[in-house]
C-alpha cells in the first residue's frame, strides 16, 4: 500500500481543506506533514465553518484516525484553541487524534522572535502570519528545538534553557520590548501543552509504515503551496517547510517508493497573501471581483488576499516538483460572471517569450495570457460533469493538454457537496 499525496500548487489556500475532508472516506489515516498554524484549512458541512489548523481535516469523519507528523511544529496555545472549538460541535478527539513525538514546538518567544525580526525588515518583510513559524524551523534546523517528545521528559530545564536563549536575543540583536507579551502568554502557553500531553504521542514513522505494511490507506495533507517552498518558492518571500511532495517523505518518515497519488490542488485563478512577487496579479476592479467573488481573506489573518489569473507557467513548475497525477480545480464558481477569462501561458522577458519559472520573478517577468470565454453561468447548484457548459469545459481541457494531467475534480462551491468528480475513461 502506498501514501497518497494530497497538496497546494500555487501560493496557499487552494482549498486543500475542503477536498481533504472530501475525500477522507477512502482512507483509514490522514496525516498532515508540514508547517504548522500558519495554515488556516477551512471546511464547511452542515451547517459547521471550521478553520483547522494544526490539526488534520480528516478530524469530522468517523473511525479516521488524524496523525500530526515530525514536519509539523506545534504552538499549543492554538493546538487547544482549536481543539476546544471542535470539541463544542460535539466532536472528540482524544482517541483519533495522534501526535509524533518528533513534532517541533512552538515556543512564546518563537512568535516574539518572529514579530521582532518582521519589524527589523521594514520594507523587506515577508508578510509572515507571525505564528513564530520561522523562528521555530530556524531552532529545528540549528539543532536547538524542542519537541513533542520532551514535554513528558524533563522538560521545565530545557524549556528554561530555550527561553534565555531566546530572551538574550531580544534584548541584544533585536532589542524587542518582550516582558509584558511573554509573561501574557506564558501561562497559556502551559495549559496548551498540558491539553496536548493528554493526547497520545507516538512515532509516527514507525506507526504510518506498519500501516502501508498492513494495508491500510493513508492521505498525506500538505499545508501552504509550492511556491511557498522554502526550496523552490519564491525565495525570501515563502515559508520555512518543504510544502513539496517530498515534504511528504521527511515530515512523515516514508521512503520515496511509498508515494502514490499525487492530487495538486489549484484554483481556477490565483491568489497570495502576504508579500512578494505574483506575476499575474490584477491591480484593478477585476482583481477586486474575484476577490469579492471569491470571498478572499486570508483563514489564519483576515487579510485580503491579492488576487490575480491563473499562472500555467507556475503551475507547470509545481506538477514537475510534486510528480503530480492528478489535478483539482477549485472555486470555477468565483469566475461564473466573467465574459472571458485570462490564462497566462508564458512570461516575457527581456523581449524573450519563456515557458519556465525563473530564478527570480523580477518586475521585468511579464505574463503572456491567452483569452478564453467565460460561461457566464451560476456553477453552484450542478450536481454532476454532465451539467457544465461548454465554456467551462473549454477551461478544464485547455489546462489539462497544457498540463498533460488530467483534471480529477472540479469544485464549485465551499461545501463538502459541491465537489463535482470527473469522469475519465
Ligand atoms: P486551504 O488553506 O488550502 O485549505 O484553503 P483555505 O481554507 O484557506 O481557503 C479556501 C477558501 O475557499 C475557504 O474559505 C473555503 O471555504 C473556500 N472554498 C473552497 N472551495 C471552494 C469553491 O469551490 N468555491 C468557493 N466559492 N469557495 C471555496
Ligand atoms: P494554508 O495551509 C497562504 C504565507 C504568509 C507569508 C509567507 C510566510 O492555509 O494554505 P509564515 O507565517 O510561514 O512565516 O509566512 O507564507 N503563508 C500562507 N499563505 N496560505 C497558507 O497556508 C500560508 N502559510 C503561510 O502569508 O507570505
Ligand atoms: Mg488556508
Amino acid at each position: 500500500m502506498k501514501v497518497d499525496v494530497l497538496l497546494g500548487l500555487q501560493w496557499g489556500d487552494e482549498g486543500k481543506g475542503k477536498i481533504v475532508d472530501v475525500l477522507t472516506p477512502r482512507y483509514d489515516v490522514i496525516a498532515r506533514f508540514q508547517g504548522g498554524p500558519n495554515a488556516g484549512h477551512t471546511l464547511e458541512f452542515n451547517n459547521v465553518k471550521q478553520v483547522l489548523h494544526t490539526i488534520p481535516s480528516g478530524i469530522f469523519r468517523e473511525n479516521k484516525i488524524n496523525i500530526i507528523g515530525n514536519g509539523v511544529v506545534i504552538d499549543p496555545i492554538i493546538f487547544k484553541k482549536e481543539i476546544d472549538s471542535i470539541k463544542k460541535l460535539g466532536t472528540d478527539l482524544t482517541g483519533n487524534l495522534y501526535i509524533s513525538k518528533k513534532a517541533h514546538l512552538i515556543l512564546p518567544t518563537h512568535r516574539i522572535i518572529d514579530m521582532a525580526s518582521e519589524q527589523g525588515k521594514g520594507k523587506t518583510k515577508i508578510g509572515s502570519t507571525l505564528k513564530g513559524i520561522g523562528p521555530t524551523y530556524k531552532d529545528k534546523i540549528g539543532r536547538e528545538g524542542l519537541r513533542v517528545g520532551d514535554l513528558t521528559n524533563n522538560f521545565k530545564e530545557k524549556y528554561t534553557e530555550r527561553i534565555a536563549r531566546h530572551k538574550q536575543l531580544l534584548e541584544h540583536f533585536f532589542r524587542f520590548e518582550y516582558k509584558q507579551v511573554l509573561a501574557d502568554c506564558e501561562k497559556d502557553w502551559f495549559e496548551g501543552a498540558e491539553v496536548l500531553k493528554s493526547f497520545r504521542f507516538i512515532d509516527s514513522e514507525h506507526f504510518i509504515n506498519d500501516l502501508l505494511n498492513n494495508n491500510k490507506p493513508v492521505l498525506a495533507e500538505g499545508a501552504q503551496g509550492t511556491l511557498l517552498d522554502i526550496d523552490f518558492g519564491s525565495y525570501p518571500f515563502v515559508t520555512s517547510s518543504n510544502t513539496i511532495c517530498a515534504g511528504a517523505c521527511t515530515g512523515l518518515g516514508l521512503a520515496p517508493q511509498r508515494i502514490g497519488k499525487v492530487f495538486g490542488i489549484f484554483k481556477a485563478y490565483c491568489t497570495r497573501v502576504g508579500m512578494g512577487p505574483f506575476p499575474t496579479e490584477l491591480f484593478d476592479g477585476t482583481g477586486d471581483k474575484i476577490r469579492d467573488a471569491g470571498k478572499e481573506y486570508g483563514s489564519t489573518t483576515g487579510r485580503p488576499r491579492r488576487c490575480g489569473w491563473l499562472d500555467l507557467v507556475a503551475l507547470k513548475y509545481a506538477v514537475m516538483l510534486n510528480g503530480v497525477t492528478e489535478l483539482i480545480m477549485m472555486k470555477a464558481d468565483v469566475l461564473d460572471e466573467f465574459e472571458t477569462i485570462k490564462i497566462c501561458t508564458g512570461y516575457e522577458i527581456d523581449g524573450e517569450t519563456v515557458d519556465y519559472f525563473p530564478f527570480e520573478l523580477n518586475d521585468s517577468v511579464k505574463p503572456v495570457y491567452v483569452e478564453l470565454p467565460g460561461w457566464k453561468t451560476n456553477l453552484t447548484g450542478i450536481k454532476s460533469a454532465g451539467e457544465f457548459p461548454p465554456e467551462l469545459n473549454s477551461y478544464i481541457t485547455f489546462i489539462e493538454e497544457q498540463m498533460n494531467i488530467p483534471v480529477s475534480i472540479a469544485s464549485v462551491g465551499p461545501n463538502r457537496e459541491q465537489t463535482i468528480f470527473l469522469k475519465k475513461e
